[in-house]
C-alpha cells in the first residue's frame, strides 16, 4: 500500500495527557462538570433506534434565535475539530495555501494537510496573531486563513479593532475563519465575529459545546457563516454527524444560564488569583482572555510538566506548540489553582 505523501507528513495530534488518580487540567476542558440541564436532557432520552435528524434543525434554530442570525447560516458538526475538515475538503487542493499562527491549535495544519495544502506560519507579535505577518504571506494560491480568538495555547487575543483591521485586510476570494472556542470567558474588550457574516462574505466563525457549557465528550461545534458557504459545506458532512444525545443535551445547554455564569465566575476568580501568585513568583504569563494561562517558566517545559505530573496533576507543556519554555495550564477550581501554584513552586524550585 502506498499512503499518500501529504498523509504521510501529517504530524500525530498531541492531546492533553490523562492519567488515573491524577488532576487534569491539561486540555481546557470545564471544571465544574458539564451542564446540568443537557445531563438531565439526554438522560431523559429513552431510544436511540431511529437515525438522528440530519440537519441538526431544532438545535439550529435554538443558536440562530441566540446568536440572532438565520438558521442558513449554521453548520453543526461533531465537535468544531471536524468542521476544520470541510473548508479545506472545499476549498483546497494540491498546490493551495492555508495561512495560520506558529503557535496556535494544530488542527488547522491537519486539515489542510490532509487535503494536500500548504500550512504557512506566521509568527505571533507580542504573543498574538499579527497582520502584518500573515498578509505578507499570502499568494495567488492561499485558500484560507485561520485565526484563533482568543488563541490557545497563549490565551491573547485581537480586540474588535484588530481583529476587523485583520478580516478587513484579507482579500475576500480567501476564507477566513475565525476559531472562537473560548470567546464566552472573554471580558468586555472580546468582540465575537459572529455578526460580522453580514459584512464580511468570506468569514466564517466557530464555536464550540466543550468548553462553556462542559460537554467535551459529547462531541458538538458549529460554524456560522453566509449560507450560500454554509451549503457547500455541508456537502462535504456526513449525513448523521451529530447523534441524538449531542443534539439534545446541545439545545438544553443553550438555556443554561446558570452554568454558563458558574463557569465564568469561577474562571474570572481562578484567574485572578493565579495572575497574584504569578506576579508574586516574578513568573511571566500572557493575560487570558480564555479559561487557561500560558506561562513562561523559562527552561523546558517538559521538566516542569514532569515534577507537576509527579505531584498530582496534569498540565500542558507547550512543546508542541512550538513554545518550549511554556506551560499552559487549565484555569480551575480555588483548590486546583492553589494546588497548582504548590506544584509550581517545587518544580521551579522556588
Ligand atoms: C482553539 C480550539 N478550537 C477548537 C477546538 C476543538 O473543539 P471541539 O471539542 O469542539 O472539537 C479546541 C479544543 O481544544 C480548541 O482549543
Amino acid at each position: 500500500m502506498k499512503i499518500k505523501e501529504n498523509i504521510n507528513s501529517i504530524p500525530p495530534y498531541v492531546p492533553g495527557v490523562k492519567i488515573e488518580g491524577k488532576e487534569k487540567l491539561s486540555s481546557n476542558e470545564n471544571p465544574l462538570g458539564s451542564s446540568p440541564k443537557a445531563i438531565a436532557a439526554i438522560k431523559a432520552i429513552d431510544s436511540y433506534s431511529i437515525y438522528p435528524e440530519g440537519s441538526s434543525r431544532i438545535l439550529r434554530e435554538a443558536l440562530a434565535k441566540k446568536h440572532q442570525i438565520s438558521p442558513e447560516n449554521i453548520i453543526v458538526g461533531n465537535g468544531s475539530d471536524e468542521i476544520l475538515t470541510w473548508p479545506s475538503l472545499c476549498l483546497i487542493g494540491k498546490g493551495d495555501n492555508a495561512i495560520t499562527a506558529l503557535n496556535t491549535f494544530s488542527e488547522y495544519t491537519f486539515s489542510t494537510l490532509i487535503t494536500d495544502g500548504e500550512i504557512r506560519k506566521a509568527p505571533l507579535i507580542e504573543g498574538k496573531f499579527n497582520k502584518d505577518e500573515m498578509i505578507k504571506l499570502i499568494d495567488s494560491r492561499t485558500r484560507i486563513i485561520y485565526i484563533c480568538n482568543p488563541n490557545n495555547p497563549t490565551g491573547t487575543f485581537l480586540p474588535k479593532d484588530e481583529i476587523l483591521d485583520l478580516i478587513s485586510a484579507i482579500p475576500d476570494n480567501i476564507l477566513v475563519v475565525v476559531d472562537e472556542a473560548y470567546g464566552e470567558y472573554g471580558d468586555e474588550n472580546f468582540y465575537s465575529c459572529i455578526q460580522e457574516i453580514h459584512n464580511f462574505s468570506n468569514l466564517l466563525v466557530l464555536k464550540t459545546f466543550s468548553k462553556i457549557y462542559g460537554l467535551a465528550s459529547l462531541r458538538l461545534g458549529y460554524a456560522i457563516s453566509n449560507s450560500e458557504l454554509i451549503q457547500n459545506l455541508w456537502k462535504t458532512k456526513q449525513p448523521f454527524n451529530v447523534n441524538q444525545a449531542a443534539q439534545t443535551g446541545g439545545l438544553a445547554a443553550i438555556s443554561d444560564e446558570d452554568f454558563v455564569n458558574k463557569s465564568i465566575e469561577m474562571n474570572n476568580k481562578g484567574k485572578e488569583f493565579l495572575y497574584n501568585q504569578l506576579d508574586k513568583l516574578g513568573l511571566k504569563y500572557y493575560k487570558t482572555q480564555a479559561n487557561f494561562i500560558c506561562i513562561d517558566v523559562e527552561r523546558d517545559s517538559k521538566e516542569v510538566y514532569n515534577s507537576i505530573l509527579d505531584q498530582g496533576m496534569t498540565i500542558r507543556p507547550c512543546t508542541s506548540f512550538g513554545l518550549n519554555n511554556y506551560i499552559r495550564i487549565t484555569i480551575g477550581t480555588e483548590v486546583q489553582m492553589k494546588n497548582f501554584i504548590k506544584y509550581l513552586k517545587v518544580a521551579l524550585d522556588l
